[in-house]
């Protein structure tokens, strides 16, 4: 069986992505971050605990579903999605297999591809199509997982920052700044650092009645029942919304095979020992 060749980018899973995001206290104020190292063309450090929802933070920020698709030159990448012209940045995902020597020409490519992109979206009397032009697109990178690279990657991107007249944010766990101090280099440029917070007990209360309405259930927070239920919720999963959105699938699970119609502190229980909490 022969496949015919996609002719158009396709953004349903792009959109999906951006409109199950909820926009939290914790994503405002990493936008924010992320907004003065742009402003300020400054290094920035965000760190925080696996599954607070950084790289999530990061794509959202990017708008990188609607980027990542169309970056590799063999696929198509029209028609360019409307928010294209408001991408700014773009999110590079440190590899451990990578070689240093490939991050200046992947990013140099990627920097490219983004202001083709945006003097596409532009009206053509706008359009200058040359290369200084098309750089000026981006003004700042992420780097995600930033403790794969080696000191070799790491200069790479001081280089690049150096050059450009750029913004630039290394996103990692805690411990990160400690690693990144090591390089007085890059360390001297650092202007912002930001620590990424788990949810707090009130914001979870929020999500989760969110969540129950998707199980068409509605969370009274009189009722004792669900009262329970919700603080059985934020004691497993101490605000991690890694191990929030897993142990509520097993919720929705047990929920499901028992033909159950409210969750409960049992339900909550019985899902929590699917689990292996911890391997987040
Ligand atoms: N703002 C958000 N809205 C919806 N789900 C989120 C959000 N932030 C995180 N999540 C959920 O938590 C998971 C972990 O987030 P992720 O960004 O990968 O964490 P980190 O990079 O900090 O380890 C995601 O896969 C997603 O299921
Ligand atoms: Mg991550």
């Amino acid at each position: 069986m022969t496949s015919t060749p996609q002719k158009y980018a396709d953004d349903t899973l792009a959109i999906e992505e951006k409109n199950s995001f909820i926009i939290t206290k914790e994503y405002r104020r990493f936008a924010e971050f992320c907004d003065a190292c742009r402003r300020e063309k400054y290094i920035g450090l965000c760190y925080g605990a696996p599954g607070v929802g950084k790289t999530l933070s990061a794509r959202y920020y990017a708008k990188w579903f609607f980027l990542e698709n169309r970056l590799p030159t063999h696929l198509p990448y029209l028609p360019l999605h409307p928010d294209i012209s408001s991408c700014r940045t773009l999110l590079y995902t440190a590899e451990m297999s990578n070689p240093y020597r490939t991050i200046k020409q992947r990013i140099s490519q990627m920097r490219t591809q983004l202001g083709r992109f945006n003097e596409e979206l532009l009206p053509p009397e706008q359009q200058t199509r040359t290369v200084n032009n098309i750089g000026r697109f981006c003004e700042l990178i992420i780097v995600d997982e930033t403790e794969r690279l080696k000191m070799e990657g790491i200069e790479q991107f001081r280089e690049i920052y150096d050059r450009g007249d750029i913004g630039l944010i290394f996103i990692g766990m805690p411990g990160l700044e400690k690693k990144l101090s090591r390089y007085p280099q890059l360390y001297s440029r650092v202007g912002f650092a930001h620590q990424y917070h788990a949810l707090s007990q009130e914001e979870m209360r929020f999500i989760l009645s969110h969540y129950w309405e998707k199980l068409d259930l509605s969370m009274n927070p009189n009722d004792f029942t669900d009262a329970e239920a919700v603080s059985a919720i934020a004691r497993i999963t101490n605000g991690n919304f890694r191990l929030l959105n897993r142990l509520f699938r097993q919720i929705q699970r047990v929920i499901k095979i028992n033909e159950l119609n409210c969750i409960t502190a049992e339900v909550v229980e019985a899902a929590r020992e699917c689990l292996v909490i911890g391997v987040i």
